[in-house]
């Protein structure tokens, strides 16, 4: 097996290389002065099973070039299998049509990965359980709610917590971490989002957060208003810290400056997502998927 690593998320693709006591293969990616990129593969990769490390954060649109280009370049030099390993799969969330004449973007992506040619793709908490059903190949939605798990238990002022969601789709989330949790409480939070605007108000919740730390979990983090505005509901409702969990460090605007401030006391993400230097902040911990990564590959 040799792998590879696409331009946005060499550390991952570097972690998971040396979990398999392996190196990552060599490619020569040129970007010429108009920013187009051209792929080439350096080693031998005939009749080898072959795997590509390549999150599709932002830019969005070229790290999914960069892929195609990539995936091309190994079929055309006769690897028998590419696996992409996609930590972060952009575009995840406009899976159907959510207003009129919009376009599904994610099914055009889906389209493309597979003409293309993966045979596989791997990722992790995807934003809804019926994405894997959209796709003609194998695809394993792995999670990082049990690295998480392990860290809550591992914390010890994590103590008299609740689990909370904030808002209705990820409710199928908390479950999870709940039942990983031996079945800690859990609380939904009622968000609504202005699509026009991006306006988030968070008023209502279900479930009790009285006097308990809260510990809000959730797929992605992009703006960070999400997470500001449910940290304020907890506060009103009265729980007295609030933690955050959530696997996809999308980081967009002002998300850095929203999060530090935020009254979330610390704020665990996973690498699926290379943070640059400038978007780190004091209250931020990063969990390696890198493990499990390996292990699904192996
Ligand atoms: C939405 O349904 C997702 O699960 C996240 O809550 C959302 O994408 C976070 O976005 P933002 O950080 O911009 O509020």
């Amino acid at each position: 097996m040799k792998i590879f690593s696409g331009s946005s998320n060499k550390p991952l693709a570097e972690k998971v290389a040396k979990d398999l006591k392996i190196n990552l293969s060599p490619l020569d990616i040129f970007i010429f002065p108009d920013q187009e990129r051209r792929v080439r593969v350096i080693d031998k990769v005939l009749d080898e099973k072959t795997v590509i490390v390549q999150s599709t954060s932002t830019p969005a649109d070229q790290h999914y070039m960069e892929l195609f280009f990539i995936t091309d370049a190994l079929k055309r030099s006769g690897a028998s299998s590419v696996t992409a390993v996609i930590p972060y799969l952009g575009y995840q969330r406009q899976d159907h049509v959510f207003r009129e004449g919009e376009a599904v973007s994610l099914q055009v992506i889906i389209e493309t990965l597979q003409a293309v040619g993966i045979n596989k793709i791997v990722t992790f908490d995807l934003h809804s359980a019926k994405i894997p059903s959209l796709f003609e190949i194998e695809i394993k939605d792995l999670s990082a709610l049990p690295i998480f798990a392990d860290k809550i238990c591992g914390t010890t002022f994590l103590k008299d917590i609740v689990l909370v969601s904030p808002d209705m789709g990820g409710i199928r989330r908390i479950k999870i971490l709940s039942e990983l949790l031996n079945n800690v409480p859990y609380a939904t939070i009622e968000k609504n989002r202005d699509l026009s605007t991006g306006y988030i108000e968070s008023k209502k919740m279900e479930g009790d957060v009285e006097g308990k730390t809260a510990i809000i979990v959730d797929d992605m983090i992009s703006t960070g208003k999400t997470i500001d505005a449910a940290c304020k509901l907890l506060k009103e409702k009265g729980a007295v810290d609030s933690y955050v969990f959530a696997t996809h460090p999308v980081f967009s605007n002002e998300a850095p400056e929203i999060l530090q401030s935020c009254l979330a006391r610390k704020i665990f993400v996973a690498d699926s997502i290379d943070i640059e230097k400038k978007k780190r902040f004091d209250k931020l911990e990063v969990l390696s998927i890198s493990k499990m990564i390996a292990s699904e590959i192996a």
